[in-house]
């Protein structure tokens, strides 16, 4: 067999699995990414290891994000292209005939649409949604042993979300999700019918998880995930704010951080953790999605302005290195001059260190969808811009500030930047720093730096080393 790269094959049920490569694809956010993790665990349990090469690939996996348009046409424009996967019979490089492809669908896309997909799609075999991804070896399963077209999007009607996170990079950072699903239905969004209701995972669950995680994988840094964390434990009489400063008390655990936060669910303690939380990073990821009153009315996001800035003024108190980001939506239906007005007004007012700003993008099923809207793109597009080219300018500026600063960093990658060899890590409140290795070879994977700030534009921070502590604290 071509694959067999001298590995053995192993025996799963009454099949064989001989050693198969997968190519995974993923878009969308960090919850996606997380499962295609776990997705890829799953695999390597029936023989299966990575390849960056499609043309290499036995199994070809999508995992779809739905939350705006683009997200959704770049999906199905490589997914037209894996047609050509099927139809070639071209030769490998050892010349041996390439054996059939099976290309899977999942997350967020296929989720809602997984039937309409197997159908419009002949070269899809199966696909699946978000609450099934622990049955991924099982579908595998079954397209190996014949069976075609199939769908899979039920929900895990099991009371509890129980889980046990699994990594498999080696590296020190870890996600860990500790909720899934959305129960806010902001007017926009297409998440909550993408990843169901919301389910928290036990606290001391979580705790065990990550202590775990530290212990025997050498995990150091933390980031706790969910579409809304802020909701964590609500229905078990537990909150986030519990939870992370039970996570602060773990040994070698070094960092500690959470997304996303919605504002409404920002509590009093969870502030107080950010004084008191030794471990938790200098920054919040908190979306405000318009600066207009009577836009987050229409969004249906169920705060204010006033509150909001109130929120982040709290949290700055409580910690003042602290930095805040958020995401905003440009031309949201109807939005007046003066509503766009009122976004760039709250750049000013917020002083957020970055923010990702999108054009609004009508989804399927959504509430905003059904909406009668005078806006067009030209329109949306112009209001994006307008929103970006301010926030460049002032962020811009609050990163001057970080010049002759010192910052402790976790290294992460290397690479070229105009010719020149430099390593890239991210502080806690997760600016990313480069800076070049003061000897050529010296090899900075995964060591905890401290780097000297030299420059700082809008987007990149240059710094120079000043103590190298290796890879533990
Ligand atoms: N759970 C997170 C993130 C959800 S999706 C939260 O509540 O903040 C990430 C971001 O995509 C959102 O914050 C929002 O800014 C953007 N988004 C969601 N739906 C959108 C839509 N229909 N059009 C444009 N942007 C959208
Ligand atoms: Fe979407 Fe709102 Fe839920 Fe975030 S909180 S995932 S924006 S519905
Ligand atoms: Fe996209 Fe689904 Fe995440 S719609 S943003 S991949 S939850």
């Amino acid at each position: 067999m071509e694959h067999n790269l001298g590995n053995s094959s192993l025996k799963v049920g009454d099949m064989e699995f001989p050693p198969r490569k997968v190519w995974m694809k993923t878009y969308g956010c960090q919850m996606n990414y997380h499962d295609t993790e776990r997705i890829m665990s799953h695999l390597s349990e029936l023989n299966f290891t990575k390849t960056d090469q499609q043309s290499d690939a036995d199994l070809v996996i999508f995992n779809t994000c739905a939350v705006r348009d683009l997200a959704n046409q770049k999906f199905y424009s490589h997914l037209g292209e894996t047609k050509k996967l099927k139809n070639i019979s071209s030769t490998s490089s050892l010349g041996e005939l390439k054996k059939n492809v099976i290309v899977a669908a999942g997350g967020c896309i296929a989720q809602t649409e997984g039937k309409e997909l197997i159908s419009k799609y002949k070269q899809l075999d199966f696909a699946f949604g978000t609450d099934v991804i622990d049955n991924i070896g099982e579908m595998v399963y079954r397209a190996y042993a014949g069976e075609k077209k199939f769908s899979v999007t039920s929900w895990d009607k099991s009371e509890n979300y129980s889980i046990e996170t699994k990594i498999t990079q080696g590296s020190p950072m870890a996600f860990v999700n500790i909720i899934k699903g959305c129960d806010k239905f902001c007017s926009y969004c297409i998440v909550p019918f993408t990843r169901g209701r919301e389910k928290s995972r036990r606290l001391e669950e979580v705790v065990k998880d990550v202590k775990r995680l530290v212990e025997y994988s050498g995990v150091q840094e933390v980031m706790l995930l969910g579409q809304n964390v802020n909701s964590f434990g609500k229905e078990n009489g537990e909150s986030l704010a519990q939870l992370i400063m039970e996570l602060d008390r773990i040994e070698g655990l070094q960092r500690l951080r959470y997304t996303t936060s919605h504002p409404y669910d920002v509590t009093d303690d969870l502030v107080e953790a950010h004084k008191s939380a030794k471990k938790l990073a200098n920054h919040l990821h908190l979306p405000v999605q318009s600066g207009s009153n009577t836009v987050l009315q229409r969004m249906l996001r169920e705060y204010t302005i006033e509150h909001y800035l109130g929120l982040i003024e709290k949290m700055r108190k409580a910690n003042p290195e602290m930095i805040i980001s958020t995401d905003i939506i440009a031309g949201f239906p109807n939005e007046t001059e003066e509503e766009h007005e009122a976004t760039l007004k709250l750049l000013d007012d917020a002083q957020f260190d970055f923010i990702y700003a999108y054009a609004y993008s009508s989804r399927k099923g959504t509430k905003a969808s059904r909406m009668n809207d005078v806006l067009n793109d030209d329109i949306r597009g112009r209001r994006l811009r307008e929103i970006q080219e301010k926030q460049l300018k002032i962020q811009a500026n609050i990163r001057q500030q970080m010049v002759g600063k010192t910052y402790r960093i976790l290294v992460e990658e290397k690479g070229l930047s105009k010719g020149v060899l430099k390593w890239t890590g991210r502080t806690s409140c997760s600016r990313l720093v480069h800076f070049e290795p003061p000897v050529a070879d010296q090899d900075f994977q995964w060591h905890w730096v401290d780097v000297e700030i030299l420059s700082a534009t809008a987007l990149s921070t240059q710094g120079k080393i000043i103590k190298d502590h290796g890879k533990t604290l």
